[in-house]
């Protein structure tokens, strides 16, 4: 019998015609073979673990719109709002595009929270996944500063605004603040200059860096192999063949799971861009369909909702200086959760009641400040915004103390798995 094109050590025969000659000069078959047929990962993967492959999704979703936008965008202070009004309204599908776009960044954060939230209900941080963990908050950085140079590109009132916020954050860092600013901004306000850099970094800059840490991710994850929702490693449970027992190919198996998650995510997303794209400012905001004017401020400036729960951080302390090292502070300190968190139990399946109360504090410190950010910074607003501060940091701060010798649930010693 020929070797089973899936089997470990077995090498399938030559192919013959167009594939052996491709396979000759590229490696092909070699790749999906190692790749993706004998690449095993857990047999227990659930909901979870569909957001990492939809990140990809999304990703690709945005850089196509992205370069349909780029044919018909003019940067430029006199050009850019006009020229996307030409595109929702006179170029052909241009409204699709546009919206697909707009939608896919707020989607991309959706998608992007959920999988970062996975890898703290599974530890997924932890050893030997740290450096997973760390590109991954790279790519969220990186990710960040897309969505904001994208956000000024369409230079509505809300773009102008929001940038000149942030750009001053800039202004608080000791001694070099001030020129910093002027740098990033090439005037001495938020001008054509600024929008054309902006617009530089946005289209060529950010998603080539996007781009090769995303490469660099999924090369690291290959490396250690998925962790999976008993948080075991099956790499140390291997058959007398050599792969895991508990591991199943992942192609046709995740692939297929796959697909149905894309087939759901995609009916969800089409829903927000045909039925509502703006979701009630949520994704797009009122004040962004006004032009830039730099001398009528919005009533309120606030930042998309993917922003929020940093901004509230932001708000929530009266010196801005120290505001804007809380609000950088919120931000880099998932850089370091590999290392606060000490416990040796890996899933929230196993893991004590007090790691489970501490996380669910965190989550709705998270969403409430996520509102916070949204509503003006006055009254019982910023009394909250402050409460819930608290709330969030004391979940990275006490997390070397609540976390050490973590005594839970006995841990199985293979994955479990049920059938439906
Ligand atoms: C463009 C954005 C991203 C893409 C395309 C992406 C892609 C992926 C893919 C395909 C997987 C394997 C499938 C899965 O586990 O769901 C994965 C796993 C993982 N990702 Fe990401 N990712 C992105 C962003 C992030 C971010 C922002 C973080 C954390 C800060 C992160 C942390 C992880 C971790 C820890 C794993 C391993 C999870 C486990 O095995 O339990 N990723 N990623």
């Amino acid at each position: 019998m020929p070797p089973v094109a899936n089997s470990p050590g077995g090498a399938s025969p030559p192919k013959p015609g167009f594939m052996g000659w491709l396979n000759k000069r590229l490696p092909v078959d070699a790749f999906v073979r190692s790749q993706l047929l004998e690449y095993f990962a857990p047999k227990n993967f659930n909901i979870w673990y569909f957001f990492g492959s939809l990140a990809l999704l999304v990703l690709v979703m945005q850089l196509v719109t992205g370069i349909y936008l780029t044919m018909f965008y003019k940067p430029g202070e006199a050009t850019a709002f006009d020229s996307v009004e030409f595109i929702m309204r006179e170029v052909d599908w241009g409204w699709l595009i546009r919206y697909l776009h707009s939608t896919g960044a707020s989607f991309f954060f959706v998608v992007v929270y959920l999988h970062m939230f996975r890898a703290m209900l599974y530890g997924s941080y932890k050893s030997p996944r740290e450096l997973l963990w760390v590109i991954g908050m790279l790519i969220y950085l990186a990710l960040m500063a897309e969505a904001f140079f994208g956000y000024v590109l369409p230079w509505g009132n809300m773009s102008f605004w929001g940038a000149q916020v942030i750009v001053n954050l800039f202004g608080t860092i000791p001694g070099i603040g001030p020129g910093l600013v002027e740098w990033i901004r090439g005037d001495y306000g938020i001008a054509d200059a600024t929008l054309n850099r902006f617009f530089a970094l946005h289209v060529a800059a950010v998603p080539l860096a996007l781009l090769l840490l995303v490469v660099l991710h999924l090369v690291a994850l290959r490396q250690t192999g998925s962790n999976n929702p008993d948080g075991i490693e099956i790499k140390e449970h291997p058959g007398p063949d050599g792969r895991p027992v508990d591991g199943i190919p992942f192609h046709p198996y995740y692939t297929v799971k796959d697909v149905f998650g894309v087939g759901v995510f995609l009916t969800i997303f089409a829903l927000v861009v045909f039925f509502a794209p703006t979701l009630g400012g949520l994704f797009l905001e009122g004040p962004n369909f006004e032009p830039a004017n730099p001398l009528s401020t919005p009533a309120h400036i606030a930042p998309v909702w993917y922003f929020t729960p940093y901004y509230a951080i932001l708000r929530a302390v009266p010196d801005q200086r120290m505001g804007a090292l809380l609000m950088a502070l919120s931000v880099a300190v998932f850089l370091f959760l590999p290392w606060l968190d000490r416990s040796k139990i890996k899933s929230i399946r196993y893991r004590p009641l007090r790691y489970r109360i501490a996380l669910t504090l965190f989550v709705i410190a998270f969403l409430v400040l996520m509102y916070l950010g949204l509503q003006p910074a006055e009254g019982v607003y910023v009394i909250l915004a402050r409460i819930f501060t608290v709330i969030y940091f004391a979940f990275f701060v006490f997390m070397p103390f609540y976390t050490r010798n973590e005594r839970g649930r006995p841990v199985p010693s293979r994955v479990t798995y049920h059938a439906h």
